[in-house]
């Protein structure tokens, strides 16, 4: 006798218990994969058998996320689902879909979530090495997405002060960011800000210079007296901070260099304008002094001419 189970029941029943979900079975396309093979298989007694390993199989999954944190990102959700699909595929292709491959292929599974959710705990979940990062995770037994608080490792927000030397009229670059800034949930900005270095540990106070999604800043055309304390905090709209640096900036006055004036030749130069003007003036007065003398030699000979003229005539008289 055939037990009363036909697919659609069986659908029914897959979709009324509610599975246990650990991360792999949170994608839906893996969960949709297991069902469909399932539906694909000959008659209900087959279908219910497998249908338990693949159940044996979840609580592996479950059990591996547990044992690795219990959560896990999406990129990393994506990275094992599509390797585990690909090995699935292969099994329900290439495989004459005995029991023990079944069994083979949910062990399989495990080992592919294992292997990503070791790497995921090492790089992806709380890489801040100082900081506060609240991360977005998927938790693998509600398949809901959630934050994840990683506290600083060193218990503080403030991770340090970097020194940075600039010469004046140059440029100098406040970079604020960490791979894991990427990683914050909710929009936060970094707010950066400077007190002069004349200020005083105790009379510092720090004016706004600019509040950004960007994570540097370039200051420009630099000025000795733009040396000081800069800082750079990460925080949110409602005032988390997430992550503060510091910038010592000194900028250095760079020596006045006069550029060399070209050398003046000691004669003067004839091709300027004002050198033409002085020539033509110097032709006036040359011409004007030979025509006076001219006019002058001509009045003196005149004179002397009536003069030894008069001498001449009483002479002549007497
Ligand atoms: C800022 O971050 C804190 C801590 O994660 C959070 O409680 C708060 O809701 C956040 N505010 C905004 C506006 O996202």
């Amino acid at each position: 006798m055939r037990p009363p189970c036909t697919p659609l029941l069986l659908l029914l029943l897959l979709n009324a218990v509610p599975a246990v979900r650990a991360c792999l079975q949170c994608d839906r396309t893996i969960s949709l994969m297991h069902d469909n093979y399932i539906l694909s298989l000959p008659d209900a007694i087959v279908q219910a058998t497998f249908m338990n390993i693949i159940n044996g199989g979840h609580d592996a999954f479950r059990e591996t996320s547990l044992s690795h944190k219990g959560v896990i990102d999406l990129t990393t959700l994506y990275r094992a689902r599509t390797e585990y699909q690909s090995e699935f595929n292969r099994f329900t292709q290439t495989t004459t879909g005995t029991l023990f491959e079944a069994i083979q292929i949910m062990e399989k599974g495990k080992n592919i979530l294992k292997k990503h959710l070791e790497i995921f705990i090492v790089d992806g979940l709380c890489p801040n090495k100082c900081g506060l990062l609240v991360q977005r995770v998927v938790d693998c037994m509600s398949c809901r997405q959630r934050t994840y608080n990683c506290p600083s490792p060193t218990g503080r927000q403030d991770c340090g002060e970097n020194r940075i030397e600039a010469e004046e009229g140059g440029q100098a670059m406040l970079d604020c960011f960490l791979p894991w800034h990427r990683l914050l949930i909710g929009k936060p900005e970094y707010y950066f800000s400077w007190a002069p270095a004349s200020d005083t540990k105790e009379t510092r106070e720090f004016q706004t210079l600019v509040v950004t999604r960007d994570s540097f800043v370039v200051l420009n055309q630099l000025h000795v007296d733009e040396s000081g304390t800069y800082q750079c905090l990460l925080q949110n709209q409602t005032g988390t901070l997430f992550y503060k640096v510091t910038f010592i900036l000194s900028v250095t006055a760079v020596p006045i260099q006069i550029p060399k004036p070209p050398v003046a030749l000691p004669v003067p130069a004839l091709h300027s304008g004002h050198n033409d003007e002085r020539r033509a003036a110097l032709v006036v007065v040359v011409s004007v002094i030979t025509a006076l003398s001219l006019v002058a030699c001509l009045g003196l000979t005149v004179v002397l001419r009536s003069v030894l003229l008069q001498r001449k005539e009483p002479a002549t008289r007497r």
